[in-house]
Protein backbone atom coordinates (compact mmCIF):
# COMPACT_ATOMS: atom_id res chain seq x y z
CA UNK A 1 0.00 0.00 0.00
CA UNK A 2 1.44 3.47 -1.11
CA UNK A 3 -0.01 6.56 0.35
CA UNK A 4 1.20 10.04 -1.52
CA UNK A 5 1.77 12.86 0.14
CA UNK A 6 1.88 16.43 -1.28
CA UNK A 7 4.08 19.01 -0.01
CA UNK A 8 2.35 22.33 -1.17
CA UNK A 9 5.14 25.62 -1.33
CA UNK A 10 4.17 29.42 -2.33
CA UNK A 11 1.24 29.33 -3.98
CA UNK A 12 -0.44 26.45 -2.95
CA UNK A 13 -1.46 26.87 0.95
CA UNK A 14 -4.23 24.42 -0.46
CA UNK A 15 -5.25 21.91 -2.60
CA UNK A 16 -8.94 23.15 -4.00
CA UNK A 17 -10.59 19.97 -5.10
CA UNK A 18 -9.26 17.91 -1.94
CA UNK A 19 -12.41 16.50 0.08
CA UNK A 20 -10.82 16.90 3.91
CA UNK A 21 -11.92 13.86 5.91
CA UNK A 22 -9.32 14.61 8.73
CA UNK A 23 -6.88 17.53 9.34
CA UNK A 24 -4.17 16.29 11.93
CA UNK A 25 -1.39 18.08 14.08
CA UNK A 26 0.95 15.61 14.64
CA UNK A 27 3.26 16.19 17.39
CA UNK A 28 7.21 15.36 16.97
CA UNK A 29 10.21 15.43 18.94
CA UNK A 30 11.56 18.30 16.29
CA UNK A 31 8.58 20.51 17.39
CA UNK A 32 5.76 21.76 15.27
CA UNK A 33 4.76 20.73 11.69
CA UNK A 34 4.04 24.15 9.52
CA UNK A 35 0.25 23.02 9.47
CA UNK A 36 -1.97 20.78 10.08
CA UNK A 37 -1.49 17.30 7.72
CA UNK A 38 -4.71 17.69 5.70
CA UNK A 39 -6.13 14.26 5.00
CA UNK A 40 -8.71 13.43 2.29
CA UNK A 41 -9.60 12.59 -1.27
CA UNK A 42 -8.55 14.39 -4.25
CA UNK A 43 -9.47 13.45 -7.46
CA UNK A 44 -10.86 10.00 -6.37
CA UNK A 45 -7.48 8.97 -4.35
CA UNK A 46 -6.47 9.11 -0.55
CA UNK A 47 -4.20 11.89 -0.50
CA UNK A 48 -2.07 13.30 2.39
CA UNK A 49 -1.21 17.68 2.16
CA UNK A 50 0.78 19.62 3.84
CA UNK A 51 1.50 23.49 3.55
CA UNK A 52 4.84 24.18 3.30
CA UNK A 53 4.84 27.94 4.49
CA UNK A 54 1.82 27.57 6.65
CA UNK A 55 -1.77 28.17 5.99
CA UNK A 56 -1.76 31.43 5.33
CA UNK A 57 1.34 31.92 3.75
CA UNK A 58 3.95 32.85 6.79
CA UNK A 59 6.67 30.75 7.11
CA UNK A 60 9.60 31.61 5.32
CA UNK A 61 12.31 29.51 3.66
CA UNK A 62 14.70 29.36 6.17
CA UNK A 63 12.32 29.04 8.89
CA UNK A 64 10.43 26.54 7.23
CA UNK A 65 10.74 23.39 10.45
CA UNK A 66 11.73 20.64 7.32
CA UNK A 67 12.13 17.98 10.01
CA UNK A 68 8.87 18.41 11.66
CA UNK A 69 7.14 18.40 8.23
CA UNK A 70 8.76 15.19 6.92
CA UNK A 71 8.59 13.20 10.32
CA UNK A 72 4.95 13.80 10.97
CA UNK A 73 3.93 12.80 7.10
CA UNK A 74 5.42 9.50 7.43
CA UNK A 75 4.23 8.91 11.31
CA UNK A 76 0.46 9.80 9.11
CA UNK A 77 1.42 6.71 6.74
CA UNK A 78 2.91 8.79 3.31
CA UNK A 79 6.12 7.00 1.66
CA UNK A 80 5.68 9.11 -1.67
CA UNK A 81 5.92 12.67 -1.41
CA UNK A 82 5.42 15.36 -4.28
CA UNK A 83 6.79 18.73 -3.56
CA UNK A 84 6.01 21.26 -4.98
CA UNK A 85 8.47 24.05 -5.48
CA UNK A 86 8.06 27.49 -7.03
CA UNK A 87 11.53 28.50 -8.37
CA UNK A 88 13.26 30.45 -10.78
CA UNK A 89 14.74 29.54 -14.23
CA UNK A 90 18.32 30.02 -14.87
CA UNK A 91 18.36 27.46 -18.10
CA UNK A 92 17.57 29.04 -21.44
CA UNK A 93 15.31 25.75 -21.86
CA UNK A 94 12.65 27.19 -19.74
CA UNK A 95 10.34 30.11 -19.21
CA UNK A 96 7.60 31.70 -16.81
CA UNK A 97 4.62 28.84 -16.40
CA UNK A 98 6.72 25.57 -17.82
CA UNK A 99 7.52 22.90 -15.23
CA UNK A 100 11.07 20.77 -14.48
CA UNK A 101 11.03 18.32 -12.65
CA UNK A 102 14.91 18.19 -11.45
CA UNK A 103 17.21 15.21 -10.79
CA UNK A 104 19.94 16.47 -8.95
CA UNK A 105 20.50 19.12 -6.48
CA UNK A 106 23.20 21.51 -5.02
CA UNK A 107 22.54 23.19 -1.72
CA UNK A 108 23.68 26.43 -1.33
CA UNK A 109 21.51 27.09 2.23
CA UNK A 110 23.38 27.45 5.93
CA UNK A 111 22.19 27.57 9.12
CA UNK A 112 19.34 25.22 8.92
CA UNK A 113 18.50 22.34 10.99
CA UNK A 114 19.25 19.44 8.30
CA UNK A 115 19.61 15.73 9.59
CA UNK A 116 17.73 14.01 11.69
CA UNK A 117 21.26 11.89 12.45
CA UNK A 118 22.42 14.00 15.23
CA UNK A 119 22.68 14.21 19.04
CA UNK A 120 23.05 11.16 21.01
CA UNK A 121 22.91 8.51 18.19
CA UNK A 122 23.88 4.76 18.39
CA UNK A 123 25.72 5.17 15.71
CA UNK A 124 27.25 7.78 13.11
CA UNK A 125 24.72 7.19 9.93
CA UNK A 126 25.90 8.36 6.62
CA UNK A 127 23.13 8.08 3.22
CA UNK A 128 23.80 7.62 -0.15
CA UNK A 129 22.56 10.96 -1.68
CA UNK A 130 23.92 10.33 -5.43
CA UNK A 131 20.54 10.65 -6.85
CA UNK A 132 18.64 13.00 -4.54
CA UNK A 133 14.89 12.37 -5.78
CA UNK A 134 13.09 9.31 -6.19
CA UNK A 135 13.19 7.90 -9.96
CA UNK A 136 10.12 6.18 -10.32
CA UNK A 137 8.26 8.90 -8.90
CA UNK A 138 9.87 11.52 -10.94
CA UNK A 139 8.55 9.55 -14.43
CA UNK A 140 5.34 9.47 -12.85
CA UNK A 141 5.28 13.31 -12.75
CA UNK A 142 7.17 13.89 -16.29
CA UNK A 143 4.59 11.01 -17.79
CA UNK A 144 2.04 13.23 -15.99
CA UNK A 145 2.95 16.94 -17.17
CA UNK A 146 3.60 15.25 -20.51
CA UNK A 147 -0.52 13.93 -20.68
CA UNK A 148 -1.26 17.43 -19.69
CA UNK A 149 0.17 18.92 -22.49
CA UNK A 150 2.18 21.37 -20.05
CA UNK A 151 6.01 22.00 -21.13
CA UNK A 152 8.07 20.63 -18.88
CA UNK A 153 12.40 19.84 -18.48
CA UNK A 154 12.56 16.30 -18.12
CA UNK A 155 15.89 16.87 -15.68
CA UNK A 156 17.43 19.44 -14.39
CA UNK A 157 19.89 20.54 -11.36
CA UNK A 158 18.33 22.61 -8.69
CA UNK A 159 20.31 25.08 -6.62
CA UNK A 160 18.60 25.55 -3.15
CA UNK A 161 19.64 29.19 -2.08
CA UNK A 162 19.10 30.20 1.68
CA UNK A 163 16.72 33.48 0.86
CA UNK A 164 14.49 34.81 1.64
CA UNK A 165 15.82 37.56 -0.59
CA UNK A 166 15.99 36.72 -4.25
CA UNK A 167 19.65 36.70 -5.71
CA UNK A 168 22.23 38.42 -7.02
CA UNK A 169 23.12 38.81 -11.20
CA UNK A 170 26.12 37.40 -9.83
CA UNK A 171 24.83 34.80 -7.52
CA UNK A 172 22.91 33.32 -10.41
CA UNK A 173 25.76 33.59 -12.61
CA UNK A 174 27.78 31.09 -10.23
CA UNK A 175 24.51 28.83 -10.06
CA UNK A 176 24.71 28.88 -13.64
CA UNK A 177 28.71 27.74 -13.67
CA UNK A 178 28.16 25.33 -11.22
CA UNK A 179 25.23 23.67 -13.62
CA UNK A 180 21.93 24.61 -12.30
CA UNK A 181 19.13 25.01 -14.50
CA UNK A 182 16.22 26.56 -11.97
CA UNK A 183 16.74 28.25 -8.26
CA UNK A 184 14.16 28.13 -5.48
CA UNK A 185 14.47 28.15 -1.94
CA UNK A 186 13.12 25.28 -0.25
CA UNK A 187 14.27 21.82 -1.96
CA UNK A 188 17.07 21.44 0.48
CA UNK A 189 17.26 20.28 3.52
CA UNK A 190 13.50 18.51 2.74
CA UNK A 191 14.80 16.21 -0.38
CA UNK A 192 17.97 14.78 2.22
CA UNK A 193 15.86 14.81 4.96
CA UNK A 194 13.21 12.59 3.05
CA UNK A 195 15.97 10.17 1.92
CA UNK A 196 16.84 9.74 5.84
CA UNK A 197 13.29 8.94 6.48
CA UNK A 198 13.27 6.26 3.46
CA UNK A 199 10.66 8.14 2.33
CA UNK A 200 10.40 8.02 -2.24
CA UNK A 201 10.34 12.23 -2.73
CA UNK A 202 10.43 14.35 -6.08
CA UNK A 203 10.11 17.60 -7.07
CA UNK A 204 7.80 19.33 -9.01
CA UNK A 205 9.26 22.43 -9.52
CA UNK A 206 7.08 25.32 -10.73
CA UNK A 207 8.93 28.61 -13.34
CA UNK A 208 7.07 31.87 -11.95
CA UNK A 209 10.34 34.31 -12.90
CA UNK A 210 13.51 34.46 -15.18
CA UNK A 211 16.14 34.05 -12.47
CA UNK A 212 18.28 37.53 -12.06
CA UNK A 213 19.74 39.03 -14.66
CA UNK A 214 17.80 36.44 -17.18
CA UNK A 215 14.75 38.43 -17.59
CA UNK A 216 14.34 42.27 -18.64
CA UNK A 217 14.91 44.52 -15.44
CA UNK A 218 14.57 43.16 -11.94
CA UNK A 219 12.00 40.61 -10.34
CA UNK A 220 8.81 41.81 -9.03
CA UNK A 221 6.70 40.55 -7.03
CA UNK A 222 3.58 41.23 -8.67
CA UNK A 223 5.12 39.00 -11.72
CA UNK A 224 5.94 36.50 -9.60
CA UNK A 225 2.30 36.04 -7.62
CA UNK A 226 0.31 36.69 -11.01
CA UNK A 227 2.88 33.25 -12.52
CA UNK A 228 2.28 31.50 -9.17
CA UNK A 229 -1.93 31.95 -9.71
CA UNK A 230 -1.78 30.78 -13.14
CA UNK A 231 0.61 27.98 -12.50
CA UNK A 232 -0.83 26.24 -9.59
CA UNK A 233 -3.45 25.55 -11.39
CA UNK A 234 -1.53 24.12 -14.19
CA UNK A 235 0.03 21.73 -10.71
CA UNK A 236 -3.45 20.62 -9.76
CA UNK A 237 -4.13 19.03 -13.13
CA UNK A 238 -0.31 17.67 -12.80
CA UNK A 239 -0.69 16.09 -9.62
CA UNK A 240 -4.63 15.04 -10.01
CA UNK A 241 -2.99 13.46 -13.53
CA UNK A 242 -0.56 11.80 -11.67
CA UNK A 243 -2.91 10.28 -8.84
CA UNK A 244 -5.24 8.84 -11.85
CA UNK A 245 -2.68 7.19 -13.41
N1 LIG B 1 15.22 32.57 -6.66
C1 LIG B 1 15.05 31.83 -5.55
N2 LIG B 1 13.88 31.29 -5.22
C2 LIG B 1 12.83 31.51 -6.03
C3 LIG B 1 12.95 32.29 -7.20
C4 LIG B 1 14.21 32.84 -7.52
O1 LIG B 1 14.39 33.54 -8.55
N3 LIG B 1 11.72 32.30 -7.76
C5 LIG B 1 10.91 31.57 -6.98
N4 LIG B 1 11.58 31.08 -5.93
Amino acid sequence: MTAHAIIGGTGLTELDGLKISDARQIDTPYGPTSSPILMGNYAGHELLFLARHGHPHRIPPHEVNYRANLWALRQAGADQIIAVNAVGAISPDLSTGDFCVPDQIIDYTSGRKHTFFEGYLEQVTHIDFSYPYDALLRKRLIAAAAAQGFACKNSGTYGCTQGPRLETVAEIRRLERDGCDVVGMTGMPEAALARELGLAYACLALVVNPAAGKGDGVITMHQIEQAVRIGMDKTRKVLARLLAA
